[in-house]
C-alpha cells in the first residue's frame, strides 16, 4: 500500500498532533453516545447483509473505527489518515482494546494518489472531508472503494463545540462567542468546506442519499470530569490562534479559564455545558449503476 506525502491542513484553531490526539480522544469519550447512534443508523440500513469490511477515512485516533468495530462484530477495519502520529496512537488503542487483529492502518494523503481499495461494505468519514482540498474527488474514490449497495456515512460539524455561558461571572461577557467568531473568520480561508451541505456533493459523486440527520448535542451539568478536560483542550487550541486578535482583557480571562488551577478553570466550573451541532449523511452506492 502506497505511503504518500503528508499534506495536512491545520487551521488556526487546530492543534498539532500530540494535542490533536488528546482532543480527538476526549471528543470520542464525551460524545460517544452520538457516535454509537450514528453507527446504529448504519446498522439499520445494512439489513441482513453482514458488514465485514469497513474503511475509516481521516480516522484520527480511531473514534469511528472502534465504534464501528463494536457495532459490527464480524468486521475488520482499514483506518486511513495522513498523520503517522495519529495512526500510531490508533494502533496503541487497538491493542489496548483487544482489537489489533481487526484493524489495519494506512498512511495516505487523500488529496494525493489514493491507496488501492475496493469491496468495502461501509465507509465512514467523520470530520475529515472538510479538511480535503478536493472532497468531490475523494467522494468519487469512495464510490469506487465501496461494493455496489455499500454505505457511506459522512459526519460533519459546523465548528468546535461551545462550553461556556455568556456571563462568566468574571467580566468579559460573550468571550467564547468572540473567540469563535474570530477563528471562524480565519478558518474561512483555510477550511472552505467546513459547514458545507454535503448532500449535493454526494449526489454528484453518484450516491443515493438514504438520510440526512441533524444532531444537536447539549450536555448539561453534572458532567463527567472528561468534559472539563475536553473544554480545556478545545479552548487551549483556540487560544493558540488568538494572540493579537483579541483584546488583552479577553485573553487574560481566557487564560484563567484554561488554567489547570484556580477557581475559574473549566476543570472545576459548575456551569460548563457541551453544545455542538453535527449532521450525519447516510448514502448508498446504488446496487445497479443508474
Ligand atoms: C478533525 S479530525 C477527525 C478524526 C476522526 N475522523 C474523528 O472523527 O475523530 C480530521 C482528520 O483528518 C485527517 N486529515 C486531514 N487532511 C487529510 C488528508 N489530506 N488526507 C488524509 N487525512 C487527512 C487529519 O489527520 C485528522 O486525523
Amino acid at each position: 500500500m502506497a505511503h504518500q506525502s503528508h499534506r495536512h491542513h491545520h487551521s488556526a484553531s487546530e492543534p498539532g498532533e500530540p494535542h490533536m490526539a488528546a482532543l480527538l480522544d476526549l471528543d470520542a469519550e464525551v460524545l460517544h453516545a452520538h457516535l454509537s447512534e450514528a453507527a446504529a443508523w448504519l446498522a439499520d440500513l445494512t439489513g441482513d447483509v453482514p458488514v465485514r469490511r469497513i474503511l475509516d477515512l481521516g480516522c484520527g485516533t480511531g473514534a469511528g473505527t472502534f465504534t464501528l468495530l463494536r457495532r459490527f462484530e464480524e468486521a475488520e477495519a482499514l483506518a486511513v489518515d495522513a498523520s503517522p502520529q495519529l495512526l500510531h496512537h490508533l494502533r496503541d488503542r487497538a491493542r489496548d482494546l483487544g482489537v489489533a487483529d481487526r484493524v489495519r492502518t494506512v498512511e495516505a494523503d487523500l488529496d494525493a494518489a489514493w491507496p488501492a481499495i475496493d469491496g468495502m461494505d461501509v465507509v465512514w468519514a467523520s470530520a475529515s472531508l472538510h479538511h480535503l482540498a478536493d472532497p468531490d474527488r475523494a467522494l468519487r474514490e469512495v464510490f469506487t472503494a465501496l461494493r455496489p449497495g455499500g454505505l457511506l456515512a459522512v459526519a460533519e460539524l459546523d465548528g468546535l463545540p461551545r462550553f461556556l455561558p455568556d456571563d462568566l461571572g468574571i467580566g468579559r461577557p460573550g468571550l467564547e462567542a468572540r473567540c469563535r467568531a474570530t477563528l471562524t473568520h480565519r478558518q474561512a480561508g483555510t477550511l472552505p468546506h467546513l459547514g458545507a451541505d454535503w448532500g449535493p456533493h454526494l449526489s454528484r459523486a453518484g450516491f443515493a442519499i438514504e438520510a440526512e440527520r441533524p444532531v444537536t448535542i447539549a450536555l448539561e451539568p453534572p458532567l463527567p470530569r472528561s468534559a472539563g478536560r475536553y473544554a480545556q483542550t478545545v479552548l487551549s487550541s483556540m487560544r493558540a490562534g488568538l494572540d493579537g486578535l483579541l483584546s488583552t482583557d479577553d485573553l487574560s480571562v481566557l487564560d484563567l479559564l484554561i488554567d489547570d488551577d484556580g477557581p475559574e478553570s473549566v476543570l472545576r466550573r459548575g456551569d460548563l455545558t457541551v453544545r455542538t451541532e453535527r449532521t450525519v449523511w447516510l448514502a448508498r452506492r446504488p446496487a445497479v449503476a443508474g
